[in-house]
């Protein structure tokens, strides 16, 4: 029995059958049977083997004999069969149409080993619930238009009055004025070598990661990627076609990336290094040491460096936020932030892409990312249109993050509120508006995250997203967004506390 044919088999059969390896794990969940996201994603990548129980359970789903998937049986024509026989079955359900048998479009196979849990299958279910007329309180998305947190009035100004001017297209990579401001914006943030040029805008820094992850990942080129992760760089790498290998950030050492880590996971084939400072979903933010270290290892290696930046503006306790492109002249950066969060446009869908550094490394590269840019014609230009506005003068969200501010007197709260529950701990955050904590899984039995976080949805009506749902792979943590008004968090914390008291898995 080869782990190599079992994992082959084991897509193909779940590519036969539409299944990711979400639907496995939540169908294991529903049938009692232990099956982890680590566990499935080890078995697909070929790592490990199941145990007899686990294979049955697979194979049973996918509709091929467990002689099949585990290899003992040669040919593939199970999978032909359980193909006939899924179409037979369809047939026998009526599908069809015009007398003919219906034609069914499945996902592409692409997306089959793509999570994105922030709006995943929790999510899923809490609007279920909410459809069905049950209030939900969400602790789970970073949007903060919705918790009352105000766009500054200047902004929406601005876009009010040049809007009858932003009908056209702009030029791919972005008005002139927006990214004339975010070259400013660049230079006091000290990143090195940056001309008009570097600049590109997206529909959000999502836009970017995509397109800069489609531009310069081949299939199975490998690119790191923390653990936890702001869980689109993973997706966004997968789909591209590239490997997404983690490492990991150390709760022990305030959920710095653990450099050791990184080095043991370099290969010839490692790319490129993405960090996230400041950090979704751990709220931790990197001091120049730990920046200077990472930047000698992608030196050592000759990696880029992709720095997700979007919260570089919502820093507390007097902290500063260093660019890691700013200790890297030598090396190919990418630097990326926008309006979403600091500005609190979330839809207004603005971010961008900044090159900086040795642009020789990249030249190639660079032309990738201008022609992908180009074939989407141009981010969202009303948006673009308030760069400028936004960038310059006074920032408002300065005075959310110092005392008194609501950003600031929230974490203070959350931070309090969670870590005083017996068997749950939690490093204290010092940016964006996240925290990371940790649960007892002794305590609470705790084996499936994500089951836990349906039972507290189901209990207590309260919206979280698991650990797993950012790549981490203990059954461990979750992640409380805190932008609701501190009434909201007490009530929240109160039930979430309450839960705690029974729970057991
Ligand atoms: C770390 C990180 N990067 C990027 C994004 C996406 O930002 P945008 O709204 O600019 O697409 C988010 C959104 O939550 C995020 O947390």
């Amino acid at each position: 029995m080869s782990k190599e044919v079992f994992a082959d088999r084991l897509k193909m059969a779940m590519a036969r059958q539409g299944k990711k390896q979400v639907d496995l794990i939540r169908a294991a969940a529903a049938q009692g049977v232990k099956l982890g996201k680590s566990h499935m994603s080890q078995y697909v990548s070929g790592k490990t083997f199941p145990r007899e129980d686990t294979l049955c359970f697979l194979a049973k789903n996918l509709g091929v004999t467990k002689e099949w998937l585990s290899g003992e049986e040669e040919d593939d024509r199970q999978v032909q069969k359980t193909e006939e026989s899924r179409e037979s079955s369809s047939e026998s359900e009526n599908h069809m149409l015009g007398g003919k048998k219906m034609r069914e479009f499945k996902k592409s196979t692409k997306l089959n080993n793509v999570l994105y849990d922030v709006r995943g299958p929790v999510v899923d279910e809490a609007a279920r619930m909410e459809e069905a007329g049950t209030q939900i309180l969400k602790l789970n998305i970073g949007n903060p238009a919705p918790f009352g947190f105000q766009t500054p009035d200047e902004v929406i100004y601005d876009m009010r009055r040049q809007l009858t001017e932003c009908e056209g297209y702009s030029p791919a990579e972005g008005l002139f004025s927006a990214r004339k401001a975010i070259m400013q914006y660049a230079q006091l943030k000290n990143l090195p070598n940056v001309t008009m040029d570097d600049i590109y805008t997206g529909n959000g820094v999502s836009e970017l990661i995509n397109l800069c992850m489609s531009a310069l990942l081949d299939n199975g080129d490998e690119i790191l990627i923390p653990a936890p992760d702001y869980p689109l760089w993973t997706a966004c790498a997968i789909l591209a076609g590239g490997k997404a290998v983690h490492y990991i950030c150390d709760e022990q050492s305030d959920w710095y990336p653990d450099m050791d880590d990184i080095r043991k996971k370099i290969t010839d084939r490692t790319k490129a290094i993405v960090i996230i400072n400041p950090n979704n979903p751990t709220g931790a933010l990197y001091p120049k040491e730990v920046l200077q270290q990472i930047v000698d290892i992608a030196r050592e290696h000759q990696l880029i460096i992709f720095s997700d930046e979007i919260y570089d503006r919502l820093v507390m306790d007097g902290e500063e936020h260093i660019s890691i492109a700013s200790l890297a002249p030598d090396l190919f950066c990418v630097t990326y932030s926008g309006l979403s969060k600091s500005h609190m446009i979330a839809g207004f869908r603005i971010g961008w892409a900044i090159f900086s550094g040795n642009k020789d490394m990249a030249k190639d590269y660079m032309e990738g990312v201008r022609m992908l840019s180009n074939m989407r014609l141009c981010s969202n230009v009303p948006a673009q249109s308030i760069v400028q506005t936004a960038l310059g003068g006074h920032q408002s969200v300065m005075d959310y993050v110092v005392p008194g501010g609501r950003i600031y007197e929230q974490r203070e709260y959350i931070y309090k509120a969670l870590t005083d529950i017996p068997g749950i701990s939690a490093v204290k955050p010092k940016a964006a508006f996240y925290i990371f904590p940790k649960i007892d899984v002794k305590r609470f039995n705790l084996k499936d995250d994500e089951k836990f976080a349906l039972d507290l949805l189901k209990d207590k009506k309260i919206l979280l997203i698991h650990g797993g749902g950012f790549n981490w792979n203990q059954p461990d943590h979750f992640r409380v967004v805190y932008l609701p008004r501190i009434e909201v968090l007490k009530e929240s914390v109160s039930k979430i506390a309450d839960f705690f008291s029974y729970y057991h898995q």
